[in-house]
């Protein structure tokens, strides 16, 4: 890049943040099917994590496409943009010392390496919300499965998009088949200790 000059080094450190404020930055990346639970399941994560005074943000598909991604659709172009600009984003909260907990389709493999490559591994937390289709199609919170089934909808992920399910994730849940408290406990359980900070 031309005449760009980054200022990095005279800005305080991400240790400095994490630092102050007791903890370690970590994405926390949510991946499944859309009324897989992924936002539910995010949303009381935070709670919990805030009562035990850890500071977070939640980066969420139907907010940030109202917001930042607001010019971006559902082709696989636009869906690599949107991870990209998520990923981007979310390494500054990150590098911030801010629990960051993302709540995407993100649909393949491909997307997710490219999030983890842009936050860093050893950052990066994959959380795989494995509800079946069939479940997330009959809850159907935002009736958008019935309007992809009518055709309403083009590319509606799981109905005339793929999904691929994650290779290794670091954790899997399934909404359907257990409850909130337990879906958030699998959770917290794994991230407790990597948010840990050493003096
Ligand atoms: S992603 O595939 O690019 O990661 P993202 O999580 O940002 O998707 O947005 C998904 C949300 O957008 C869904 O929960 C749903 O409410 C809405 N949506 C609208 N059109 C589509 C579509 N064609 N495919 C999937 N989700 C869609």
């Amino acid at each position: 890049m031309n005449h760009i000059y980054p200022i990095f080094d005279k800005m305080l450190s991400r240790h400095d943040k994490e630092q102050l404020l007791g903890q370690r930055g970590l994405m926390i990346w949510f991946t499944g099917l859309s009324g897989s639970g992924k936002s539910t399941v995010a949303i009381a994560l935070e709670r919990e994590l805030h009562k035990r005074g850890l500071l977070c943000r939640i980066l969420d598909g139907d907010n940030i496409r109202c917001g930042i991604n607001n010019n971006l659709g559902f082709s696989p172009a636009d869906r690599v943009e949107n991870i990209r600009r998520i990923a981007e984003v979310g390494k500054l909260f990150v590098d911030t010392g801010i629990i960051t907990i993302a709540a995407f389709i993100s649909p393949n493999n491909e997307l997710r390496k490219m999030a983890a490559g842009i936050i860093g591994k050893d950052d990066f937390v994959e959380v795989y919300v494995d509800t079946p289709i069939e479940v997330c199609e009959q809850r159907d919170v935002k009736g958008l499965y019935a309007k992809a089934r009518r055709g309403e909808i083009k590319d509606f992920t799981g109905v005339s998009a793929p999904f691929e399910a994650p290779e290794n994730p670091d954790i899997k849940i399934d909404t359907s088949s257990a409850p909130l408290d337990v879906s958030v406990g699998a959770v917290l359980d794994y991230i407790l200790p990597k948010i840990e900070v050493t003096k």
